[in-house]
């Protein structure tokens, strides 16, 4: 795959409904930017990155186009519209790449704070491997319950991950999992390499994340985000 062109896709289609803040969360600005602008920006300014596809919702379209019409990103070669689930607009982004035999970065919207470290390792990591996910070092003991709350698996937590975005894939590869995923009635996708694996069609290899490529969710996260931009001035 070396070589290869590099596709990213944003996913910012998504309602913000648990950071509740009136609007959907990606345009939401911090400093001087909005979200959906940060991670943009990021891939825009990567030099291994060819080309971005930015998925958002129809009624946003607008919205999302006039912010862009502002800035000077050039990478930015199409806008899809997003689904009713982090899936479809993943799979909408997916079938928007207008080529074949290329390497794919589905990333969130919602993570602003992305480094390039970590999309040049992905990008690199998908020289060898066709699936590459994102994670950190769980802090906290992660334990599995039923649905009557009742604790019922326990894990060591030194090789627990938490997942983040970007998730890298070729292009080929990503397509046969959301295939394979549109037929399967226990999906549980929030997660584009956990369909990889799922359904085992290659092996994934996992790039360290770091804890500031945070995915806003919840409002304390703002304050977290307001920390990055303004004293660490990201
Ligand atoms: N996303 C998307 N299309 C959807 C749902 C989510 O593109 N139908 C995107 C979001 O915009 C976000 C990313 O997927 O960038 C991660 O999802 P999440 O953090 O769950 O965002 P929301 O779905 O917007 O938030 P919530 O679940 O709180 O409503
Ligand atoms: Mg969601």
């Amino acid at each position: 795959m070396k070589s290869s062109r590099v596709y990213a896709i944003i996913l910012a289609s998504g309602k913000g409904e648990r950071l509740n803040c009136g609007f959907p969360k990606q345009f939401l600005t911090i400093k001087d930017k909005t979200l959906v602008e940060y991670a943009i920006e990021a891939f825009e300014k990567n030099k291994n990155v060819d080309s971005i596809i930015v998925v958002i919702e129809p009624a946003s379209r607008e919205k999302l186009c006039g912010i862009l019409a502002k800035t000077h990103y050039t990478k930015v070669s199409g806008i899809v519209d997003g689904g009713k689930t982090r899936f479809e607009s993943s799979v909408n982004g997916v079938n928007a790449v207008p080529e074949k035999g290329v390497k794919v970065l589905i990333h969130d919207a919602a993570r602003p704070f992305v480094s390039q470290r970590i999309i040049d390792d992905t990008i690199q990591a998908l020289d060898k491997y066709q699936a590459v996910e994102t994670a950190i070092r769980a802090t906290d003991t992660i334990i599995e319950r039923n649905d009557e709350f009742m604790l019922s698996a326990t894990t060591v937590r030194a090789r627990m991950m938490q997942v983040q975005t970007p998730q890298g894939f070729s292009l080929e590869v990503i397509k046969m999992a959301q295939e394979m995923a549109k037929k399967d009635k226990n999906l549980e996708a929030t997660d584009d390499c956990g369909l990889v694996f799922k359904y085992g069609i290659c092996d994934v290899f996992v790039v360290e994340g770091e804890r500031q490529n945070i995915k806003i969710t919840y409002p304390e996260d703002i304050l977290f985000a307001n920390y990055v931009v303004n004293a660490l001035n990201f």
